[in-house]
């Protein structure tokens, strides 16, 4: 799994040092590729590439779209830093790009990150037709903007130091974190050019998986360390942040967690053993430590 995990995020990494490469120069390519190139786990690209290998879909093509999900994610930990949101100094054990390079060029590297998911799909390079491009970018766009992370974000910022239904914090999970997921594992079904229904079923599979990885990301901060985290811990609880630990307490996060994994591993069952990468990931996903 980690060397798997390793090859993508160094085919990831590699595809976008080359797109930038042959972009003119800017001087907001250093904090761009500092969000970049810090060491994310790729983890999106990763799903990307287990959905699509139910389909027999076509590794490269697959690397692009996957790149241009992490340019997206890369710039939403940007601004999710920024002392407006989360006011975290520390990322992937570096300091955030707003403590390095300064808030404003913060957050124009991480608008230029955003739009820079756009080039990528819509790139004469990148060997899709052109209505697929486009209902890529549709569904890109769609799962980044207000009813993906912005308004995720949007809500998590607005429960701060609420009481909040358990119902409304998995919205808002899902919208943060889970929306960028949907993406990924629908992403190779509009390359297949499956119908309504089945993207819908994948849509489904993917907000769980986002949820998933978001109830994980939040037992870190309540249990993980700086050192190995990469970023600091206990902050949830400090700021008042609504997560399913402040309502269900600790065992019972994970007991919830686990039900996830078995609901999705459930809904794979028809690809048999072609989702074992996948089921896999899931695995990594709630047991990792950063
Ligand atoms: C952290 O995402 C933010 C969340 C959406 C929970 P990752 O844990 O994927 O961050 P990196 O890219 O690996 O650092
Ligand atoms: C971030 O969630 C979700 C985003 C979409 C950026 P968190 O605020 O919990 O992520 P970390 O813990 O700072 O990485
Ligand atoms: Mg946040
Ligand atoms: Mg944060
Ligand atoms: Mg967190």
């Amino acid at each position: 799994m980690q060397n798997e995990l390793n090859k993508i995020a160094k085919d990831t990494n590699n595809f976008l040092k080359r797109f930038i490469k042959n972009q003119k120069k800017s001087e907001l390519i250093i904090p761009m590729k500092y969000s970049l190139f810090s060491g994310g786990k790729k983890i999106r690209s990763k799903i990307l590439i287990d959905i699509g290998s139910l389909f027999k879909l076509d590794y490269k093509s697959l690397i692009a779209i996957g790149s241009a999900v992490e340019c997206i994610h890369a710039y939403s930990l940007i601004h999710d830093d920024l002392p407006c949101m989360d006011n975290d100094t520390i990322r992937r054990g570096k300091p955030s790009t707003h403590i390095k390079f300064g808030e404003s060029t913060a957050v124009l590297a991480g608008n230029s990150l955003l739009t820079m998911a756009f080039e990528i799909l819509s790139h004469k390079n990148l060997n899709i037709s052109e209505k697929t491009k486009i209902n890529l970018i549709n569904k890109i766009s769609e799962s980044s903007g207000h009813l993906g992370i912005a308004g995720g974000q949007y809500l998590d910022l607005s429960y701060e130091n609420k009481n909040v239904s358990k119902k409304k914090v998995i919205e808002m999970e899902i919208k943060k974190t889970g929306k960028l997921f949907s993406f990924c594992c629908v992403a190779p079904l509009i390359l297949k050019k499956k119908d309504r229904r089945e993207i819908k079923k994948f849509e489904d599979i993917g907000a769980d998986i986002g949820l998933l990885f978001q109830v994980a990301d939040d037992l870190i901060d309540y249990k993980g360390s700086l050192k190995i985290a990469g970023k600091k811990t206990g902050k949830d609880k400090k700021r008042g942040k609504a997560t399913l630990i402040n309502l269900l307490g600790y065992e019972n996060t994970i007991r919830y967690a686990n039900e996830i994994i078995y609901k999705i591993n459930n809904k794979l069952k028809t690809y048999g053993s072609k989702s074992k990468n996948l089921s896999k990931t899931l695995n990594y996903i709630l047991n990792r430590k950063k």
